[in-house]
């Protein structure tokens, strides 16, 4: 029976997939991935590429998702994007929708697999899990998220960072995700929350790129010289 395949593609790494998002993506007729224009590469098909085989010709189809926080157009955005799979789907199709990292994790999957639950019950949806950036960023750092009693806070850093001074006094460890343009702002926020200077500050930009970035430094010696700004950035900070 034909269906839908939400597949996390971990952080970059092609070794980082799944035994189970290969024979997945390897079944599948039609390949669709996420990408800002049309003219843009998909990041998450880039990760995939070395492993499709061409010559099953299974078709590659990019669906837009225009950067913005437009509500508006974000929802508009979501609903076509829906359709097409579903329609798709509908037509006898096996089709695959690739993720960065984790399907669950801030990504576009969230809202078209609610669209289309609500919107096409009978389909056949599942979900493949793939390896989290920010653990991809702790293995490659030697810094452990949670040890014991410990707890996490995610914070997705480019909203909001009013709310972010109370959860940092009650959690032991923060990442921060998303874009890191906003990270100088963190420094401060995390040090009026009591995080000592003695703290963890590790940063890793552009992951299983050739342009990656790590670096593992303390609260106190960080400065805005530091920083790089980048899209693909992941702060992780920590009490020791
Ligand atoms: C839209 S979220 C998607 C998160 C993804 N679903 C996951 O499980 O990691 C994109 C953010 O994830 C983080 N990220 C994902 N891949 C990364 C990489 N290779 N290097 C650094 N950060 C990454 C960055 O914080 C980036 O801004």
């Amino acid at each position: 029976m034909p269906g839908l395949i939400g597949i996390g593609v971990g952080p970059g790494d092609p070794e980082l997939l799944t035994v189970k998002a290969v024979n997945a993506i390897h079944n599948a007729d039609i390949i669709m991935c996420p990408a800002s224009k049309e003219d843009r590469p998909s990041i998450a098909l880039s990760v995939v590429s070395s492993l499709i085989d061409k010559s099953k010709n299974q078709e590659i189809v990019k669906l837009i998702f225009p950067m913005t926080k437009d509500k508006n157009i974000l929802e508009e955005t979501w609903k076509k994007n829906a359709k097409i799979m579903a329609e798709t789907v509908l037509s006898g199709k096996n089709v695959v929708y690739l993720t960065v990292g984790d399907p669950y994790l801030y990504s576009t999957w969230i809202y078209m697999h609610k669209d289309l639950k609500e919107n096409y019950p009978d389909m056949e949806i599942s979900v493949i899990p793939g390896i989290v950036s920010m653990f991809t960023f702790a293995s490659k750092v030697g810094v452990s998220i949670a040890e014991g009693a410990e707890k996490v806070a995610i914070i997705p850093s480019c909203y909001d960072l009013s709310s972010v001074k109370e959860i940092a006094k009650n959690s032991e460890t923060m990442v921060f995700l998303k874009d890191g343009r906003y990270f100088d702002q963190v420094i401060q926020v995390l040090k009026e929350s009591g995080f000592p200077n003695d703290s963890i500050f590790a940063i890793g930009q552009d992951l299983g790129t050739d342009h990656e970035i790590i670096r593992k430094l303390t609260l106190g010696e960080v400065n805005d010289d530091t920083l790089t700004t980048k899209y693909f950035s992941i702060l992780v900070v920590k009490r020791v």
